[in-house]
């Protein structure tokens, strides 16, 4: 059974949250902090070692008891139902959306096409497991027999970005390997990898769900030549190459054997897949026992978010939020800031997960939408962003919500650093719901001694309107089994924002242009003729380009 398609504009509550807006727009963080000494206990969230506050949003009970109310019109509870029992809701590939199956570790029989999916699941994990153990212990052994010492996986999007930001994230638990990523077709991605590598002790992973993907499978070649060049034969290729992917055929047809192909299903979206066979490199990375704890992490969100009434379920209330900056506020974009050096990839892999899930225009009935969908999602750790792009959303003219995260504790303990790290978490979610008034302004210049007619200049520009929402997610310890959550926590959070704006998420369309026309122009770079066939623009392009290339 299909998803429901109801227009979220033409609900009671949409309305009804518009009024609402009106009303409200204009408050400011600091009458409603004032008016309500319980506002933290009121809008935060705890869920074991994970506390997610939301106090710091423009929002009161109102606004929340309306974006609920929403929720309900547009069949939120019985769209997770549909998403967790593998209903076919990725309606225009007519596919089940499962990457939930694959950290199912309660291990509940899970049906598509009236075949319950969990023994494959399981047996590929078991496959992973093997596999990793033998890698990592030594016991596998190159063709000079050498044991492997790096690793490269090789794919782009959700074959990369995925398990790239996870390696990165969980380096603290790391094994003796080291994992290296090639995703771009650029030629100098995997020369400046192979440069240091020696390929015998190399193992590659060829990652890519369809095996067809243009970047990953001429990198894949590439790596094989530079491996066959110093290997001579083919016969080796079986100990230093393996395939990741739901398409076993063009994976035999690479050369990979089907023995050393680790399989996954395609009710497994690309950017969903790092819980799958796509995961491995991250078991590499990090032993095959912490990756199942990632597992373990995205399974107990989701049955927090499966059985927690929305009140006081994270994922609902944190896409409930998204919605009323993105839709009432006309916010564009949403920072994510991790306070945690080792999550510096999750911005940039969120922004697949979220832009490639709701970067949408059409709805569920095929009509252009009236509202606006998926925001612009962007972020580097703090405190780095602090001295780049903060300026902006403490005093910019746009209003950015912002998601702050960090650990209580941290993993490396260097003399005071994680406190002071902390203390700016903590004094920039106050500075932007706060500001500085005017009157804080004057005082502080006055006590600087500077004049009245130098206070009268320097004011404005010192004064910080303040009312900037974030949401802050602050946790134990940065664990393979907190990450797991965090993740999980946005996929879900963007899957409740696609069933509310009644768009697919689980598609990507509008990748395919760019890839059908570069195929076109490829062949009119081969030689040097003057091409005419496109616009201006691109005629002018590639015939500069054919003058100014050696
Ligand atoms: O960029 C489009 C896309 O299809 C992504 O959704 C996907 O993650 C990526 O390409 C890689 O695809 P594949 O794993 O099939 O190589």
């Amino acid at each position: 059974m299909a998803l429901s398609k109801i227009n979220p504009k033409e609900t009671k509550s949409w309305k009804l949250l518009e009024e609402h807006y009106n009303n409200v727009k204009d408050k400011h963080l600091r009458d409603w902090f004032k008016e309500d000494p319980n506002r933290f206990n009121k809008f935060s969230i705890q869920l074991d070692d994970l506390l997610f506050d939301y106090s710091k949003n423009r929002i009161e009970e109102k606004t929340i008891e309306l974006l609920l109310q929403l929720a309900e019109e547009t069949n939120l509870k019985e769209a997770i139902e549909k998403q967790f029992t593998g209903d076919k809701i990725n309606g225009t590939e007519n596919r089940a959306v499962l990457h939930t199956a694959l950290r199912n570790r309660d291990n509940t029989p899970i049906f598509v096409d009236g075949e319950d999916v969990m023994p494959k699941v399981n047996k590929v994990l078991s496959q992973m497991e093997k596999f990793s153990n033998d890698i990592i212990s030594g016991n596998w052994k190159g063709y000079t027999g050498k044991e492997i010492t790096d690793v490269v996986n090789i794919g782009i999007g959700g074959s990369d970005l995925g398990p790239l930001m996870a390696v990165e994230a969980l380096k603290h638990y790391k094994t003796r390997l080291n994992i290296h990523f090639v995703s771009n077709i650029d030629g100098t991605h995997i020369a400046e990898t192979l440069k240091p590598l020696n390929p015998e002790t190399t193992l590659f992973i060829v990652a890519s769900k369809t095996f067809t993907t243009q970047e990953t499978m001429i990198n894949a070649h590439t790596a094989r030549e530079w491996f066959l060049k110093q290997a001579k034969s083919e016969a080796e290729i079986a100990k230093h190459f393996v395939a990741l992917s739901t398409n076993e055929k063009e994976v035999t047809k690479f050369g990979i054997d089907k023995s050393n192909m680790f399989e996954f299903w395609d009710w497994v979206g690309g950017r969903y897949s790092l819980w799958s066979a796509i995961g491995l490199s991250i078991c590499l990375g990090i032993g095959f026992k912490h990756y199942t704890e990632l597992l373990e992490g995205g399974h107990e969100i989701d049955l927090h978010f499966r059985k927690t009434e929305f009140n006081k379920n994270i994922p609902v209330i944190l896409a409930l939020l998204g919605i009323w900056y993105n839709n009432f506020f006309n916010a564009e974009s949403v920072a994510l800031l991790p306070y945690e050096q080792y999550l510096h990839r999750f911005a940039a892999y969120f922004q697949q997960g979220d832009m490639e899930s709701n970067g949408k225009y059409v709805d569920r009935n095929g009509k252009k939408v009236s509202i606006q969908t998926g925001p612009i999602i962007w972020g580097e750790p703090g405190t780095n962003g602090q001295h780049a792009f903060y300026q902006l959303i403490h005093q910019g003219t746009k209003l950015i919500p912002c998601d702050l995260l960090v650990g209580a504790n941290s993993l490396n303990k260097v003399s005071n650093q994680h406190e002071i790290l902390v203390s700016n978490f903590l004094a920039q979610t106050e500075a932007l719901a706060f500001g500085k008034t005017e009157e804080q302004v004057v005082e502080e210049l006055t006590k600087q001694g500077k004049t009245s007619e130098e206070i009268e200049a320097l004011k404005p520009y010192k004064i910080f309107e303040g009312n900037r929402p974030t949401n802050s997610i602050m946790y134990n310890v940065l664990s393979p089994k907190l990450l797991g959550k965090l993740i999980a926590m946005y996929e879900q959070k963007i899957f409740v924002q696609g069933v509310i704006w009644n768009i697919y998420s689980f598609d990507q369309w509008g990748v395919e242009l760019g890839k059908q026309l570069a195929v076109k122009v490829q062949p009119e770079l081969a030689n040097d003729e003057e091409i005419t066939s496109h616009d201006s623009s691109t005629n002018g392009l590639i015939n500069a380009y054919k003058k100014m290339r050696e």
